[in-house]
């Protein structure tokens, strides 16, 4: 394995940790140390490792259907588009794929069948998987970024072609007059605009940037998608479209949605989705092909609806949220005292803190802090007990409880004291 990983998000420096098992908020590595998991897959385990209810529809999935696949049409799959219709605004349909790359790469096909064109405009920072036309400016360095109202296009990875850099628009976040200008000068190749409502996970849209984001767009044929991977589920039931009001034309959905097991949604208007259905009287060259072998996996689709079942309970989330706001103010307390320059940045269970004593509202900003800090205070959360992907999105679920808080708020003290040192 290159890098001795199968994802690079899995490494980090010195070396990533070989875990071996976890339960509820506790993950155990290969030598037995344990940790209050604040990484949790890097967020789709919302209800905490191997909830009993999860696990348990995992088995009686496995044993009433006898395999593992059906290769065929099965009504959990109808089930689930059936929730996903009801709890999200935009889903009025829904495809299955096996991961969130996989979910944006169809969604951004869509829109060109739909608006018969070509160009993609994506927001500078964001992420949307690993295919090629949103490898683009994810992580730009500064200096090749271009003006901060008109970012330029960077490749995010060696082997891009010069043509997907010339097809793919880079706009900046939380700043409308730059990126409405961007989307209208553009407006005759522009297929679709997508977006992390909410950059990764954890940076809020100003006030009224996605309403005016869904103005632009609707005004000019083109589709807005909204990459709720990171937001569905954890901002609600109905993800950052019904937190915030404002509905894209179609949503990609993953992490949450499976229940800790693979998965990639996207799912939308059906004037769109329609697009690629085989049945009617679309020719094949005007359908959009969508296809896979392991689409609607029943094991995935039973763990991801009893998620969805514990999320609607009373209190579900207030305890989720509440777990989050109680590190978030810790955290804050503990850069105070040490007198850290720090930001705590999040909504509902996703956070992230930044050793900067500028605003955060873009990608820049968060370019701009601290990246050693951030590495040097995770670290020290490592040492101190507590799983996070240094430098990412820390998340809480629903199995962490008043001990992992205690062990949470110890570990911060620490760490932060040590950060200061550094
Ligand atoms: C916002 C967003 N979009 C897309 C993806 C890609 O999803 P996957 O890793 O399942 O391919 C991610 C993964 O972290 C994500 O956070």
């Amino acid at each position: 394995m290159p890098g001795g990983i199968t994802a690079n998000i899995k490494f980090f420096e010195p070396h990533p940790i070989f875990m071996k098992k976890a339960k509820g908020s506790r993950i155990y590595d290969v030598d037995d140390n344990e940790y209050v998991d604040l990484c949790l897959c890097l967020g789709p385990l919302i209800l905490g490792h191997g909830h009993p209810a999860v696990i348990e529809a995992i088995k009686k999935q496995l044993e009433n259907s006898g395999t593992t696949m059906l290769g065929t049409p099965h009504e959990l799959e109808s089930k689930m588009a059936n929730e996903l219709r009801h709890l999200v605004p935009c889903a009025e349909m829904t495809r299955f794929v096996n991961s969130g790359l996989e979910a944006t790469l169809h969604a951004l096909r869509l829109a060109r069948a739909y608006t018969h064109k070509t160009k993609i405009a994506k927001f500078e920072g964001h992420y949307h998987g690993a295919h090629d036309y949103v490898a683009v400016s994810v992580s730009p360095p500064l200096n090749l970024a271009g003006p901060d109202s008109a970012p330029l296009a960077v490749s995010n990875s060696a082997g891009l072609p010069q043509f997907v850099l010339d097809n793919t628009v880079v706009l900046p976040f939380n700043d409308s007059a730059s990126a409405e200008r961007i989307i209208e000068k553009n407006k005759d190749e522009l297929a679709a605009v997508i977006i992390e409502p909410v950059a990764r996970g954890f940076l809020p849209p100003d006030k009224d940037f996605l309403k005016s984001l869904r103005t632009v767009t609707k005004e000019n044929n083109i589709v807005l998608i909204f990459d709720e991977i990171m937001t569905g589920f954890r901002l609600g039931l109905g993800g950052a479209q019904e937190y915030f009001g404002v509905t894209p034309d179609l949503v990609a959905l993953g992490k949450v949605v499976g229940g800790g097991l693979p998965i990639g949604v996207f799912a939308g208007k059906s004037e769109i989705m329609e697009y690629m259905s085989p049945v009617g009287s679309r020719s094949i060259s005007d359908r959009v092909f969508h296809s896979g072998t392991f689409n609607g996996c029943p094991t995935v689709l039973a763990a991801g609806l009893a998620t969805l079942e514990i999320l609607k309970k009373n209190g579900t989330y207030e305890h989720i949220n509440w777990v989050a706001d109680e590190v978030k103010k810790y955290m804050r307390d503990a850069f105070e005292d040490e007198r850290l320059d720090a930001k705590v940045i999040g909504l509902a269970s996703m956070f992230q803190c930044l050793f900067t004593s500028g605003n955060v509202r873009n990608y820049r900003d968060i370019a701009r802090a601290d990246s050693k800090k951030r590495m040097d205070f995770d670290l020290e959360l490592i040492n101190n007990g507590i799983y996070v992907r240094p430098g990412r999105t820390y998340y809480t679920s629903l199995a962490h409880s008043k001990p992992d808080l205690k062990k949470t708020f110890e570990a911060v003290g620490v760490a932060a004291k040590n950060t200061a040192k550094h």
